[in-house]
């Protein structure tokens, strides 16, 4: 098989199963290089995108069943977008270094393991994936993926960088409510997910003009409405963007970094739970990096 014809299947064919097809260890040789723009996955019935909006459930009320599955149902969504749009990648930028495209496939299988995990974790708590509406948010962003620095500009260093902050919220909140269980899936995620934004990085960093630096850069790349508040969760964890290898000065600006949606989230409840600045299994994660 050739990795475009297996990007091909898990954008175009339909079912949840096809979405989670294991990628190869070698690939068949391409012969066509021009890129092509899939506007749209395939989706079936039970998968379809949705218009309706659902509400992610509060923190406070993480101690109910239905509301933890209703939150992670909302992450598996993300994650089968993840899968799709990095297979959109390896067929849109079919000239990108090699390294980037085998690093988008590594994405690609890590995303993969993670649905299964949210997916086998909601069923615990009576979900099913596709019992809830699910939004289209990061297959919206496809106008703004002109060149692969871009798509990782958006894709890398935005969403999956935002996930650094929301794996450790969620983490610190599941383990305070005693669910040990769903705490340790957040921070599996939130490990694989400092490679991914490591490999956003690394497709980023490589093209920075001599004039700009990486936040000057990364401002280039992102078109509004979209905005770096997209890049955070409405708590800041500085230190994970230095695990993913991203510079002070980048740091310190996302950090800094206000528009006329800051600050919509009721912070007083997510303060309740006293969720400190240190990260969860950090000493795990700093020899993890160390081999990266
Ligand atoms: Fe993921
Ligand atoms: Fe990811």
């Amino acid at each position: 098989m050739k990795l475009s014809e297996y990007a091909k299947h898990l954008l175009l064919a339909p079912n949840l199963e096809d979405k989670l097809f294991t990628p190869a260890k070698h690939w068949d040789e391409e012969i066509d290089d021009k890129p092509l723009r899939i506007q749209k996955p395939g989706r079936s019935h039970l998968i379809q995108f949705s218009d309706k909006k659902v509400k992610i459930p509060r923190l406070e009320h993480l101690n109910l069943e239905s509301n933890k599955g209703l939150t992670l149902h909302h992450f598996a969504n993300h994650e089968l977008m993840a899968i799709e749009l990095f297979a959109w990648a390896i067929l849109a930028f079919p000239n990108a270094p090699k390294s980037i495209r085998n690093g988008w496939v590594k994405t690609i299988e890590e995303e993969q393991t993670h649905l299964k995990l949210y997916i086998n974790r909601m069923n615990d708590f009576g979900v099913q994936f596709g019992d809830i509406p699910l939004n289209y948010i990061f297959w919206k962003q496809l106008e703004q993926f002109h060149t692969l620095e871009s798509f990782s500009a958006v894709m890398s260093l935005s969403f999956e960088g935002a996930n650094l902050d929301y794996s450790q919220v969620y983490a610190k909140v599941f383990s305070y409510f005693g669910d040990l269980k769903t705490s340790e899936i957040m921070l599996t995620i939130f490990e694989d997910e400092v490679k991914h934004v490591k490999r956003g990085v690394r497709a980023f960093e490589k093209s920075i003009p001599p004039e700009k630096n990486s936040w000057e850069y990364y401002l280039t790349l992102i078109q509004f409405p979209f905005t770096p508040r997209r890049a955070k969760g409405y708590l800041f964890f500085p230190e994970t963007r230095y695990l993913a290898g991203l510079d002070q000065d980048f740091v310190n600006h996302l950090s800094n970094y206000e528009d006329k949606y800051t600050g919509r989230v009721n912070l007083e409840s997510v303060k309740k739970f006293g969720l400190g600045s240190e990260l969860m299994r950090k000493n795990r994660l700093d020899s993890l990096t160390n081999r990266l």
